[in-house]
């Protein structure tokens, strides 16, 4: 899988990925608004787990972002089980270099219309942390709405703070 909009794109990751990742994702600023799942510090040995993982995706959910021809960040959508199988979660990071130039705004659309196009999803959802401002934007752009806040959902790096649940549907109603 393979879109762009021109300057922004998404692709599968590549086994030559690991040494670009470790670069850009290896920061704690990326790290501190995101999931422990995201590790920090971030080593070749996780790139490499990383890498092996997407690798068995059948329908590719997580995808390399992309902007003029460089690896800069990641985003994935992961979905839900059970009754929640019509939802998946969105995600994504950025190189901290590679911030404020509207960057995951354009990633985020790219894989939201795969997601409600191609995959049938009919619900996407984020959580974002309280204080990510950046985050809650990159969503409001892309036509999320904030359904509601998540109290004390977080416990991050020994700090309890609250989160926002954000969603949009792929047709209204
Ligand atoms: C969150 C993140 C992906 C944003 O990526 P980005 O490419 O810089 O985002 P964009 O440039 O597309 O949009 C950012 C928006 O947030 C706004 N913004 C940035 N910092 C802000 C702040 N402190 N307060 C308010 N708005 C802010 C920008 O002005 C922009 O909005 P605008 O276009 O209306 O002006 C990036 O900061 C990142 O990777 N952070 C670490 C990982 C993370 O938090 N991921 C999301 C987890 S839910």
């Amino acid at each position: 899988m393979r879109t762009t909009d021109g300057e922004v794109g998404l692709r599968l990751y590549r086994a030559g990925d690991r040494d670009r990742l470790v670069a850009i994702a290896d920061n704690p600023n990326v790290a501190r608004t995101l999931a422990d799942r995201f590790p920090h510090p971030y080593a070749r040995e996780d790139a490499e787990n990383w890498l092996a993982r997407v690798k068995t995706e059948t329908r590719p959910c997580n995808m390399a972002i992309e902007w003029r021809g460089e690896l800069v960040g990641g985003i994935g959508i992961e979905p839900m089980a059970d009754v929640h199988s019509g939802t998946a979660e969105l995600g994504y990071w950025l190189g901290e270099p590679y911030w404020g130039k509207g960057i995951a705004t354009r990633a985020a659309g790219l894989i939201i219309s795969y997601a409600f196009d191609e995959l049938l999803f009919i619900r996407l959802q984020a959580s974002v942390f309280a204080g990510n401002p950046a985050s809650c934007r990159v969503l409001e752009k892309n036509g999320f709405v904030r359904e509601g806040v998540l109290r004390k959902h977080i416990r991050k790096n020994g700090r309890i703070r609250d989160a926002f649940l954000y969603a949009r549907l792929r047709s209204p109603g």
